[in-house]
């Protein structure tokens, strides 16, 4: 896995679900690493959002891998639907789940990566047994369940934290962060370690276009003089010209 470079990853939540085709191919030609899809049962979280159907469309129109953020109470229950429908990888929540190393070995067995998402309030040390297992961590920087929401900032310690245990136990996982990412918040979890960015209402929600917002995004931590942890970069190779 490549870690040198930081990856963008649009999460759909945030887009007009009337043009969802064309936001995400507006997204991937704009140089997006990865598709996030958040779902949601109203139980995990309060809110409901969508479910395999809307990632056997997406399959359609992107050759970008889609990842699935299940923030639903029994995530076992639907990855054979999530996988049949084109699904690339999943991340599943450490709350709410006594069978965590279960459900880990079931996505490694469909052959799909896999990822373990922990909420702003969980101490970074319930991954420790689980992280060699793993392709991912996602470090929620707000409370799962909604767009727009502010970045709290307490997580960043965090992020830290996580980056050292990933240092030491698996190097290659990516430390991935979602939730109040802006051109601001993403050079502070950059700092702290991150390299794969979710942002949503930033990247869809803006009224600039897809195209251009994520060129702020990037260029938000291009512009602050970016000392990156190791050698990371973001892949300017990556960026495109708006039309
Ligand atoms: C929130 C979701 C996020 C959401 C982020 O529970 O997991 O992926 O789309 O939205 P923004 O970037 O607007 O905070
Ligand atoms: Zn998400």
């Amino acid at each position: 896995m490549d870690k040198g470079s930081i990856k963008l990853a649009p999460s759909i939540l945030s887009a007009d679900f009337a043009h969802l085709g064309e936001q995400v191919a507006e997204a991937e030609r704009a140089g997006a690493d990865r598709i996030h899809v958040d779902i949601m049962d109203g139980h995990f979280v309060p809110n409901i959002s969508m479910g395999a159907p809307v990632v056997q469309s997406l399959r359609k129109v992107t050759s970008l891998p889609l990842e699935i953020h299940m923030m639903i109470t029994d995530p076992d229950f639907f990855l054979d639907d999530f996988v049949k429908a084109g699904s690339d990888s999943f991340i599943v929540h450490w709350e709410g789940n006594n069978n965590l190393h279960r459900t880990v070995q079931r996505i490694k067995a469909l052959r799909k990566q896999v990822g373990v998402a922990i909420n702003p309030s969980t101490p970074a040390a319930v991954l420790g047994e689980i992280l060699p297992d793993l392709d991912q961590v996602l470090v929620m920087t707000v409370n799962p369940g909604f767009g727009h929401q502010s970045f709290i900032y307490s997580t960043l310690p965090k992020i830290r934290r996580v980056s050292h245990m990933i240092a030491e136990a698996t190097p290659t996982c990516d430390l991935e962060v979602d939730g109040g990412i802006d051109q601001a918040t993403a050079q502070l979890t950059v700092d702290a370690g991150a390299n794969v960015l979710v942002a949503g209402s930033a990247i869809f929600g803006a009224n600039v276009g897809v195209c251009a917002a994520m060129q702020k995004l990037r260029g938000g931590i291009k512009s602050n003089g970016l000392i990156l942890r190791s050698e990371q970069r973001f892949d300017f190779t990556k960026e495109r010209l708006c039309s």
